[in-house]
């Protein structure tokens, strides 16, 4: 660390599988200034592609696959619990995480876990936004990166961008335009609440 600056604020990241946007955040957070460090990558797939990008970065990687539990959502989270207290985690960002949380396992995290969500909330919660939005004549379209809170997509926001829907798009190419964004606002967005929470 250098003298000067405080104590990064050790950052989880959840995926559950090819891991574009956990790679955007490990690449931000090779800046010096950053006030986070990347110090696990946890996945509930097995084979989600962007385990082997973290590894190959040189970051802790854990799989807990949530089938091993069955409908026990909490005996799940539990052991994800254990994983990110072992490693002395700060902040969780989920990052195409693709399991809904307890209100148990949210309510530990408040005000410390953050999501990325394709759409400008509160338009478009849950899944196939760009398909949603281009089916509605949606002229903008976009990213917002959020508090997790109990209601799905429901938390406060910290960032949100908004591209433009063109004609002639396909869900595919508003996805690629859209996501563009999500790999530039997360790490804005964890560079804000870590150091908000730096100052805490
Ligand atoms: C992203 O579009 C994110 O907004 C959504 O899931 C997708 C994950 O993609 N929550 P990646 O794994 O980060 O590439």
């Amino acid at each position: 660390m250098s003298a000067g600056l405080p104590a990064r604020k050790r950052v989880a990241i959840l995926i559950s599988g090819r891991g574009s946007n956990m790679a955007a955040l490990i690449a931000a957070a090779k800046a010096e200034d950053y006030p986070a460090e990347i110090a696990l990558v946890l996945s509930n797939v097995p084979a989600a592609g962007g385990l082997a990008i973290a590894a190959a970065e040189g970051i802790a990687t854990a799989t807990i696959d949530h089938r091993a539990y069955g409908r026990d959502r909490e005996a799940f989270e539990r052991a994800m619990q254990a994983v990110l207290e072992a490693h002395r985690i700060d902040i969780v960002c989920l990052a195409g995480f693709l399991r809904i949380l307890t209100p148990w396992f949210v309510g530990h995290w408040e005000g410390r876990m953050i999501n990325i969500h394709p759409a400008l909330l509160p338009a478009y919660k849950g899944l196939d936004t760009h398909a949603r939005a281009l089916a509605d004549g949606a002229t903008e379209h976009g990213a917002t990166v959020h508090f997790v809170t109990p209601g799905m997509d429901e938390g406060e926001t910290i960032l949100q961008e908004a591209v433009p829907v063109l004609p002639g798009d396909t869900p595919e190419t508003l996805g690629q335009r859209v996501l563009a964004v999500e790999h530039r606002i997360y790490p804005l967005a964890l560079r804000m609440i870590a150091t908000d929470y730096t100052l805490l």
